[in-house]
């Protein structure tokens, strides 16, 4: 085999971020909203990358470089991915990746995630390295920490896996749950933001009020906890209820905004069963759960409140093959 076109989805947070970057518990589910990645190997001993959805456009490198000197932001991820899995097996061929995806970079869905995902798993059919699950993961993960520094790697796990995951810090415990769907609405704020800064200002933060951010953390880890099981149990009010818990923590840890607050409380207003912001904060989206005769007006809310609707399915399958 020489060509190979592998998938993976984009994720959403449920519960959970900012404490999970620091041993605690999230849960997060993969959305059908995917990455795709179309890798091929070639004669020349080049890298080449073509990613048109971060205007990265016949990127050319000789494999021997990968990794060092200037790389554009859009190719860094791919990039340092191939570097990770070549050197570990000890690979010199040239090779041609493609990658597209059906969402925008823009909604915080964890595009740069799921392409790393798929390069790997891509590498590993096409060298036959029989990677499993777990070595995908580690794989990735260590690309996500070469470039970021930081994170938990929850964003992968949900690539690799799929599904709705209970996942602890750097894939210490990652557990899919048996839930069939998540009655999900999601609104993007229309507001980049920058996960790196975000987790920064949560640690200044923690700086000045050790004792007060421990113990945030700790109060999100047993909501989590209780949110684990009434996911599983289906008691979307009971989820509901946590999801707003939640929120307060993290308006606690300053990572909400004006606009997402208005966002939260025009669905909660309408009907909802509980909303939040998801993900690191400082833009990109918010949930909210709600009853299905009251999805229209919650929606409607959230338009109003200056957000737009983002149809997405929950519990979508992990990496795949394609072709
Ligand atoms: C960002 O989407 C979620 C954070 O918890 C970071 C992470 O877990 O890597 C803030």
């Amino acid at each position: 085999m020489t060509k190979i076109t592998v998938s993976a989805p984009g994720k959403l947070m449920l519960l959970g971020e900012h404490a999970v970057v620091y041993n605690h518990p999230c849960l997060v589910t993969a959305v059908d909203q995917r990455m795709t990645a179309t890798v091929e190997k070639t004669h020349d001993a080049l890298f080449r990358l073509d990613a048109p959805d971060v205007h990265i456009s016949r990127y050319v490198k000789p494999i021997s470089e990968i990794g060092s000197g200037n790389i554009p932001k859009g190719a860094q991820f791919v990039e340092v991915a191939v570097k990770n899995v070549y050197k570990k097996y000890h690979l010199s061929e040239g090779v041609s990746i493609e990658t597209s995806s059906e969402f925008s970079a823009l909604f915080g869905f964890g595009s740069s995630s799921a392409s790393t995902v798929c390069v790997v798993k891509a590498l590993s059919e096409l060298f036959n390295l029989r990677l499993n699950e777990k070595d995908i993961f580690d794989l990735a993960y260590a690309t996500v920490l070469d470039i970021q520094g930081k994170g938990s790697g929850f964003d992968i796990a949900a690539a690799v896996y799929g599904g709705t995951l209970y996942f602890v810090t750097g894939g210490q415990k990652i557990e899919k749950l048996p839930i069939q769907s998540v009655p999900l609405i999601i609104g993007y704020s229309g507001l980049k933001a920058d996960t790196v800064t975000l987790i920064n200002k949560v640690a200044e933060k923690a700086k000045k009020y050790p004792e007060v951010i421990q113990n945030t953390y700790e109060q999100i880890d047993k909501l989590v906890e209780l949110a684990k099981d009434a996911l599983i149990k289906g008691d979307w009010q009971r989820v509901g209820e946590l999801i707003d818990i939640n929120q307060g923590y993290l308006e606690l840890l300053g990572v909400s905004t004006q606009k997402l607050s208005s966002m939260i409380y025009a669905a909660r207003d309408n009907g909802a069963f509980g909303a939040k912001l998801s993900g690191a904060g400082g833009g990109d989206c918010m949930i909210a759960l709600a009853p299905k005769d009251t999805t229209n007006s919650v929606q409607k809310a959230i338009e109003q409140a200056g957000g737009t609707i983002i149809s997405v399915k929950p519990n979508d399958q992990g990496v795949r093959i394609e072709t």
